[in-house]
């Protein structure tokens, strides 16, 4: 979105025109209808039909996400508001967000914050953003690499991992770059990055914290000086938060399956920290591996899903399909980890015509493929 254009939604016609648009069915079979509906309204027509539909989608990512102010991609790219809320508290004091496009981060940082980005277009709907929702901050529009952080500052950044319209993996090639932020002479840092960042590739000053919201996993965030809690690795669940740290738990043993399986959070998966919830529920693993633990009893703890172990079979088609069979399985939910078996294929091939939707888990153990029958407990 060009500044003009978002001058022009900010107009009073353009309001108007969000309004108007935002009133007509937006559902996919009508949205030839509502672009006839909006093109006497002439340029500000299309943009107003665009952002009518963002708001819709942006409910997803913020309670108040129908009356704020978004471009398709600043949508794309926004925290959720959850996740950012959560974040924000790690701040006591004003902190300098060095990327905050339209503000879905900035906004839930402490008063008196101030967002910095190089589209100005994005700033100017931050600027509004913040007027609806009642927050002080400033805005500034400048370039991270050329700009003077104050010493001493606390800094987040939420830097693009898009170039060319591509995602990127590569830190060095995220806007700001990653490199840069990480160098920057300030008291608190909060840098959030792609989930499955390579935690051996950084400084071991910093913190990693994994983000999941209701089991999705979001982000990873670095945080280094005074906004860093103290471990070195963090799986973060929301809601809650519940929060898992690592610490000396010892190294889980390996035997067989037990009664009880538990699927880890994604969260707690990335941030390596499988052996802290094998020890919490006194639990083993299936394979050293492997981010399946066992246990004896389902222990009540937030880290993941449990799964009652119904039989546990070596893997071969026939012996599954026969048991499945006797399970009367019809849909079949799978589950795997260290397998190459694609569900798709195992399905077309097990040809289930029975009446019960059935999960099963296929993984190793003790070096050899198995497949468990295994029943889920309702979500953690
Ligand atoms: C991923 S978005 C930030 C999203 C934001 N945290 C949110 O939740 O809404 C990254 C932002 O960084 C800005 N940006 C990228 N490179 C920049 C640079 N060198 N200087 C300033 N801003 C930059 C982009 O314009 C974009 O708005």
């Amino acid at each position: 979105m060009t500044p003009e254009q978002a001058r022009l939604l900010l107009s009073d016609r353009g309001r108007e025109a969000v309004a108007l648009a935002s009133s007509l069915d937006l559902s996919p079979a009508a949205r030839i209808r509502a672009a006839e509906a909006v093109r006497p309204l002439g340029d500000v027509g299309p943009l107003a039909l665009e952002q009518a539909l963002l708001r819709v989608r942006a409910r997803a990512k913020h309670p108040r996400g129908d009356v704020l102010w978004w471009t398709p991609e600043a949508l794309e790219q926004a925290s959720s508001h959850e996740v950012a809320s959560s974040r924000a508290d790690r701040f006591d004091r004003p902190v300098l967000d060095l990327g905050c496009s339209v503000g879905g981060d900035l906004l839930t940082l402490p008063a008196g914050s101030t967002g910095v980005d190089l589209d100005e277009a994005r700033l100017l709907l931050a600027q509004e953003n913040a007027r609806v929702l009642g927050r002080r901050v400033s805005l500034v529009r400048a370039d991270v690499r050329t700009l003077t952080v104050p010493l001493h500052a606390d800094v987040f950044a939420d830097p693009a991992r898009r170039s060319g319209g591509r995602r990127t993996f590569d830190p060095r090639a995220y806007s700001p770059p990653l490199d840069l932020l990480l160098g920057l002479p300030v008291r608190s840092l909060g840098v959030k990055v792609a989930p499955g960042i390579d935690h051996e590739a950084l400084p071991a000053s910093l913190e990693v914290e994994v983000v999941s919201l209701r089991g999705d996993v979001k982000e990873a965030v670095l945080w280094g000086g005074a906004a860093r809690r103290g471990a070195r690795r963090t799986a973060t669940l929301l809601p809650g938060p519940h929060v898992l740290v690592d610490d000396d738990a010892p190294v889980p043993r390996v035997a067989p399956p037990g009664a009880w399986l538990m699927e880890p959070d994604g969260a707690v998966v990335r941030a390596h920290l499988v052996a802290q919830v094998a020890r919490d529920v006194d639990g083993w693993l299936l394979d050293a591996t492997i981010a399946y633990v066992a246990a004896d009893a389902p222990v009540a703890v937030p880290w993941g899903r449990w799964y009652r172990v119904l039989e546990v079979l070596p893997f071969s088609l026939k012996g599954l399909k026969e048991r499945l069979r006797a399970h009367d399985a019809g849909p079949l939910v799978v589950k795997k980890r260290g397998t190459a078996v694609e569900p798709e294929v195992l399905r077309r091939q097990l040809k289930l015509t029975g009446s019960r939707e059935v999960t099963v888990v296929l993984t190793r153990s003790a070096g050899r493929q198995v497949a468990l029958v295994v029943e889920p407990t309702p979500s953690a």
